[in-house]
């Protein structure tokens, strides 16, 4: 038992919400209840997009260095009560204190490169085509301008650095926001409404929507005042969403089945080193961790080696103890993690490490070798902390088997020979190849981008900025 408890209530059109009806939030560490969020009914939902869409008139019309202003002083305000934002979030979404804690601090960094790249790129009207001018005595004018309420939609494992990677480019750019965090990630986002609040935001501009997605979420996508989303989750949820908004800007961060390929050239114990570390930190709860090892036959028994030496590097518990693999977030997830266990060893496969189950939903990070094609880990998104090892005689193989899966997010290669790692690169169809080093979203400059099932779109702090506004041109003709 623990004697914690956090309230978190939405947020609309400038009001704090609490409702008769309350959602319990557990902590992931034990189970127990953590604290509530509110639960709103669809008309609060629709009061949310009122409200924003109303905004949206002043706000775009705000002089852009008043909304830089306002928006440094809500990222001041969030600083400040950083240890309280980690804390909540060791509870509620089972991250090591420390890691929560470079989550938030990693979040600030990127508000104010985000601030950094909007005043030089787009705080001037932009006006695109210097030539235009001379065409047929016609002057055009064409600037990026703001699409109006955008619903942005987070989940669990990086509530507030996915959720503020939404919301702060769209606001910077004149846009109003609806922002619906994961349930289990909520009580931390609902802090985000005071420090908005904190700042006097016009009323409307940003609106925080609680509530299970399970029970609100077709209502949430099916506003009539949504110009565009952004989004990240699960695939099918990511799909689901897409198909509700046709023709409208969106941006689908997915889930991923990311490779590592290591070849007869590796470095097998670097390349151990980074699988193990991109494969488990967190618990392998990111959508860029390392989920299937595919390693020549040659060399695979060596990496093997080195892979279970660092497997015992890492430590199991809890993540106020800073431990590495912690609880997963439900036991729906655990539940997922040992079946897919199972129906690899009855697929021939074997468990070289961990495999056991050591307290709340807490299971040990496993490794697992020789598994087949036939089996679902092969293919599927454990979201947890079990690795497949999948032996292969070719690296055109290893290609081939890494580009047959529905994923295309990102993906690793292991060799010294940099040619060698180039063609491979230039082969895998994923949104980024990451060469000698795991898959990572960051540096957060960086374009982030999934193909096929892993998204559509492009992330990062330009693409974000560009992603929630639309050309508008006006032309004079002389
Ligand atoms: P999820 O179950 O898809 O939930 C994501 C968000 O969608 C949550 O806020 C959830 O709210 C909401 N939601 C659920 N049903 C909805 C509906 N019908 N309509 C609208 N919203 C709905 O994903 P998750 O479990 O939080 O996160 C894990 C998944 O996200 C993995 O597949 C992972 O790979 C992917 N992910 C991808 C990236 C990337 O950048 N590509 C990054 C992180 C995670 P509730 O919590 O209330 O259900
Ligand atoms: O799953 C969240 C995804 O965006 C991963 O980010 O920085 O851990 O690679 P990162």
């Amino acid at each position: 038992m623990n004697n914690v408890f956090y309230k978190g209530t939405a947020y609309i059109n400038g009001k704090f919400i609490e409702t008769e009806k309350t959602i319990p939030v557990v902590s992931v560490i034990d189970g127990t209840t953590i604290g509530t969020v509110s639960s709103l009914s669809k008309e609060d939902v629709d009061l949310a997009y009122e409200g924003a869409y109303l905004a949206f008139n002043l706000w775009r019309n705000v002089a852009p260095k008043v909304r830089v202003k306002k928006i440094k002083e809500s990222a001041e305000n969030f600083i400040k009560e950083k240890e309280l934002l980690a804390t909540i979030m060791a509870y509620e979404i089972g991250k090591s204190y420390k890691d929560a804690l470079t989550e938030v601090e990693r979040t600030y960094k990127n508000i104010y490169e985000t601030i950094e790249v909007y005043e030089r790129e787009f705080i001037e009207p932009t006006i695109i085509g210097e030539d235009v001018h001379h065409v047929n005595g016609k002057t055009g004018y064409f600037y990026n301008v703001p699409i109006g309420v955008v619903l942005a939609i987070a989940p669990f494992n990086y509530p507030l650095n996915l959720g503020l990677a939404k919301i702060i480019p769209s606001l910077l750019v004149g846009n109003t926001v609806v922002f619906k965090p994961a349930t289990q990630g909520s009580l931390v986002c609902s802090q985000l409404a005071k420090y908005f609040d904190q700042a006097s935001f016009i009323s409307g501009v940003f609106n925080l929507i609680t509530g299970k997605g399970s029970e609100i979420g077709d209502y949430i996508i099916e506003n009539k005042r949504i110009a565009g989303a952004t989004f990240t989750g699960s695939t099918d949820i990511g799909k689901k969403i897409a198909a509700k908004l046709p023709m409208k800007p969106i941006i689908l961060e997915l889930g991923g089945k990311d490779a590592a390929i290591v070849t007869n050239n590796a470095d097998t114990k670097l390349a151990a080193k980074e699988i193990i570390k991109g494969a488990f930190s967190y618990s392998g709860q990111r959508c860029t961790a390392i989920k299937r090892v595919l390693v020549t036959r040659e060399i695979a028994d060596e990496l093997l080696d080195h892979m279970i030496k660092e497997c015992l590097n890492l430590k199991v518990g809890s993540p106020f103890d800073n431990a590495d693999v912690t609880p997963l977030i439900d036991k729906k997830s655990l539940d997922f993690n040992l079946s897919l266990i199972n129906d690899a060893v009855e697929h021939g496969a074997n468990v070289v490490y961990g495999g056991t189950v050591e307290g709340h939903n807490l299971l040990r990070h496993t490794l697992i070798d020789n598994v087949s094609i036939k089996s679902k880990l092969a293919w599927e998104e454990p979201f947890g902390p079990i690795l497949p090892i999948i032996r292969v005689s070719t690296v055109n193989e290893a290609i081939a088997i890494a580009n047959a899966s529905n994923y295309g997010l990102q993906g690793s290669v292991f060799t010294k020979d940099i040619e060698e790692a180039r063609i491979i690169a230039r082969y895998l169809d994923t949104g980024t190849v990451n060469i000698n080093r795991s898959s990572s979203r960051g540096p957060d400059i960086f374009p982030f981008v999934g193909v096929k099932d892993s998204g559509f779109g492009v992330q990062g702090i330009r693409d974000s900025l560009k992603a929630m506004t639309r050309v508008k041109g006006i032309v004079e003709n002389n």
